[in-house]
């Protein structure tokens, strides 16, 4: 039977060396006995980015990016995106099952009752300016949840850990809400009692006056799905910032800020935001291919398109754009999806954007719907963090009971100068 080890010659000294394998990877510390002499530090992977590296064991999200496979505990994107509620969605993520009806109630009921923040939390969101970008606001905001909440430094105790994290889901939403409506000079609405997780997170954003906010059923089931779609990817930007933040031991708000931090790029969550600026930028479907030249010139990127992991096609997008459809049936088409079906159609085609497997991501159409539904460009990253926090959080469960895990502290290649004197100042030119 084929062994399970690697097994390594080291021409420097001639020794050999056999590394297990297990589960298809080599424990990088291993190789820290290979050494030239017994005062080396021993032998270190340099890998920037994480482009070839498990930072963890995780059970909570499975992908395989050349087969675009997508599946949360094991239950695939699709059949839960079709089905589930996204609070099914992220009990499922936290507690490893989906919830019975009786579950599902209470859950709902936790989420509910921490939906409402303090006086002093909204005050604070008085603060920011007018035109204050909205993600500048949630993360300050979440972040500053902290001081709110002392006791959630002790994040080695699973109830207060569990108690955190209700608070988050809950208090999200709101966050997100009151950071839109300041920007508009609008008075805040309260969560009410008697509508779910989706309807109340619309009336707190869009209602006028006294009158009920009644959107059609539609577009609620379609922010579900979006919510159930951006819910969880394993080991993306911003969930390792959450786990390398986490494993410091920090509360959960602080950590939480950091991920949203992270999120906020354009790279990472702020690509929807990126893919609508982009649209507006090239303006008519006759600049499109001047546009793409551009692309291929290296003059900047297609936002949403490629992705890490996703070399084949990104699942999210595949259910997005069926959602794109039902939402524009009851909305009116988005004018500028005429652009973007035009640039897929001319980049899917295009040796450039083929050979380096580019396909559009879980952005390129979340935007479009987005806006198709009434919420302003800038809020596009705070709707992608409100359902990551659920991702985040599990990760951040996960990672503190994990016994293999340590305060997250990559080694580097020093590349600086050797050891050198000092210069007095005038001495120095
Ligand atoms: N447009 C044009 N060229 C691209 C793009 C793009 N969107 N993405 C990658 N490339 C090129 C890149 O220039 C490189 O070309 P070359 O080999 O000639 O240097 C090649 O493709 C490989 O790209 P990479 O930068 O090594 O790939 P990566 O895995 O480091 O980056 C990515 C992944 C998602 C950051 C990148 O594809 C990108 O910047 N896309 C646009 C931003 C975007 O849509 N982000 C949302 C990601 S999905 C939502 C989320 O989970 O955050």
């Amino acid at each position: 039977m084929a062994q399970e080890t690697l097994s390594i010659t080291d021409n420097r000294t001639g020794k050999q060396y056999e590394i297990p394998i297990t589960s298809g990877t080599i424990n990088a510390t291993e190789l820290r006995k290979i050494k030239e002499d017994p005062e080396d530090f021993g032998l270190m992977t340099y890998d920037p980015s994480f482009m070839n590296t498990a930072s963890c064991r995780s059970s909570i999200t499975y992908i395989d990016g050349d087969k675009g496979i997508l599946r949360y505990r094991g239950y695939p994107i699709e059949q839960l995106a079709d089905t589930c509620t996204y609070l099914e969605v992220a009990h499922l993520l936290f507690r490893n099952e989906l919830p019975t009806a009786p579950q599902l109630t209470d859950w709902e009921g936790q989420i509910k009752q921490h939906s409402f923040i303090h006086k002093n939390i909204e005050q604070l969101i008085e603060g920011f300016r007018y035109d204050a970008h909205p993600m500048g606001i949630f993360i300050s905001t979440v972040a500053a949840l902290s001081t709110f909440y002392p006791q959630a430094s002790k994040v080695l105790d699973p109830e207060v850990r569990r108690q955190q994290i209700r608070r988050l889901i809950g208090k999200v939403p709101t966050i997100a809400a009151f950071a839109f409506r300041h920007r508009l000079g609008m008075a805040y609405v309260y969560p009410e009692d008697d509508l779910g997780f989706i309807e109340n997170f619309s009336s707190m954003m869009f209602k006028r006056g006294t009158k009920k906010f009644n959107p059609p059923q539609t577009l609620i089931r379609a922010l579900d799905t979006l919510f159930i779609l951006h819910a969880d990817h394993e080991q993306n930007c911003s969930t390792s910032a959450m786990r390398g933040v986490g494993s410091s031991l920090v509360d959960p708000y602080s950590a939480t800020a950091a991920a949203a931090a992270a999120l906020y790029g354009p790279l990472h969550g702020g690509a929807n935001e990126a893919v609508l600026r982009m649209l507006d930028q090239i303006g008519d479907v006759k600049n499109v291919p001047d546009f793409v030249k551009k692309v291929k010139a290296g003059e900047g990127k297609l936002m949403g398109f490629g992705h890490r992991v996703y070399k084949n096609f990104d699942p999210r997008a595949t259910v997005i754009k069926r959602l794109a459809d039902e939402v524009f049936e009851v909305t009116g088409k988005n004018p500028k999806l005429t652009i973007a079906l035009e640039l897929e159609r001319i980049a899917l085609e295009d040796e450039y954007f083929m050979s380096r497997k580019l396909y559009p991501n879980v952005d390129f159409y979340s935007g479009l719907i987005y806006q198709a539904m009434g919420f302003p460009v800038d809020i596009f990253p705070v709707l992608f963090a409100i359902p990551r926090t659920a991702g985040w959080l599990a990760h951040w469960q996960e990672m503190l009971i994990d016994p293999e895990q340590k305060i997250a502290r990559p080694r580097q290649i020093y590349t600086g100068h050797d050891k050198r004197d000092f210069v007095p100042m005038n001495q120095r030119h």
